[in-house]
């Protein structure tokens, strides 16, 4: 099972359990997430397993939970774990949104994800932090993101991504550091991007002029050949 499926079962189990045996559920969870990483600085040196009051799994480095005293997971950050020694890779899951919909805050940051960052994480509409650099996404950014109306804090630094960058609202305020470091991410806070648009149209009248150019010889001909064609048949005429 990959650590994020195994994250998004986490988070799911969280949401969803109102049954007997949800916090066991979730503390099961994290046991496993425990298990499968490698954690050279000591990061979840926290995560002590074994306690048995409601929410000390609400105190492990990393975990926020609903209430401080039930074991039900909100967000688990696992950014600055050592990146050449975790196995937090290969790409992000393309249904985010149904595997943790109400996920508020989303840190993948320093890890190896690759792949394309899903479009289907502008769906997750409580995001407010979405924290992604450092790590190996490539392709472009969806411009759906936009649409996260309670993103206050967001990074795709050094990767390797390119094209636009969405047209985020002002308020916002991402900075150019935001997007650093990456193949080639244009328009702002970035250099302007050469609109591909723009470049159509410029494309489109050079081929209008060719085309003129090359068209007007070609109606001249027709003309004359439709003109001595009416001729021909009102000579024809005038001879019946
Ligand atoms: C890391 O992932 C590779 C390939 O998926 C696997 O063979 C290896 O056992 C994993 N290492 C750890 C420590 O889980
Ligand atoms: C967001 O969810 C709606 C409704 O389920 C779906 O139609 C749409 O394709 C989703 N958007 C993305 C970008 O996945």
């Amino acid at each position: 099972m990959s650590l994020i499926s195994l994250l998004a079962t986490c988070l799911w189990f969280s949401l969803v359990s109102s049954f007997t045996g949800a916090n066991e559920a979730n503390v099961n969870c994290l046991k496993t997430i425990y298990s499968q990483v490698r954690d050279p600085y000591g990061y979840l040196s926290s995560w002590v397993f074994g306690e048995n009051v409601a929410g000390y799994i609400c105190k492990f480095n990393g975990v926020t939970c609903w209430h401080d005293d039930e074991n039900r997971v909100l967000s688990i950050k696992l950014s600055a774990l050592d990146l050449s020694r975790n196995n937090f890779s290969g790409p992000l899951p393309s249904d985010m949104t149904s595997l943790i919909p109400l996920v508020t805050i989303l840190d993948l940051s320093s890890n190896q994800f690759s792949g394309e960052i899903p479009a289907s994480l502008s769906n997750n509409s409580f995001l407010n932090t979405l924290m992604l650099q450092h790590n190996l996404f490539t392709g472009q950014l969806p411009p759906e993101l936009v649409s996260l109306q309670r993103l206050s804090q967001f990074s795709v630094a050094d990767n390797q991504l390119t094209g636009p960058v969405p047209n985020f609202k002002d308020t916002l305020k991402l900075g150019r550091e935001s997007f650093a470091n990456n193949d080639g991410l244009c328009g702002r806070p970035m250099d302007a991007c050469v609109d591909p648009e723009e470049e159509m149209i410029r494309f489109g009248k050079m081929g209008a002029a060719v085309g003129a150019a090359l068209f007007a010889p070609l109606v001249a001909f027709l003309d004359s050949f439709v003109f001595n064609g009416r001729k021909k048949q009102g000579d024809m005429r005038h001879m019946f």
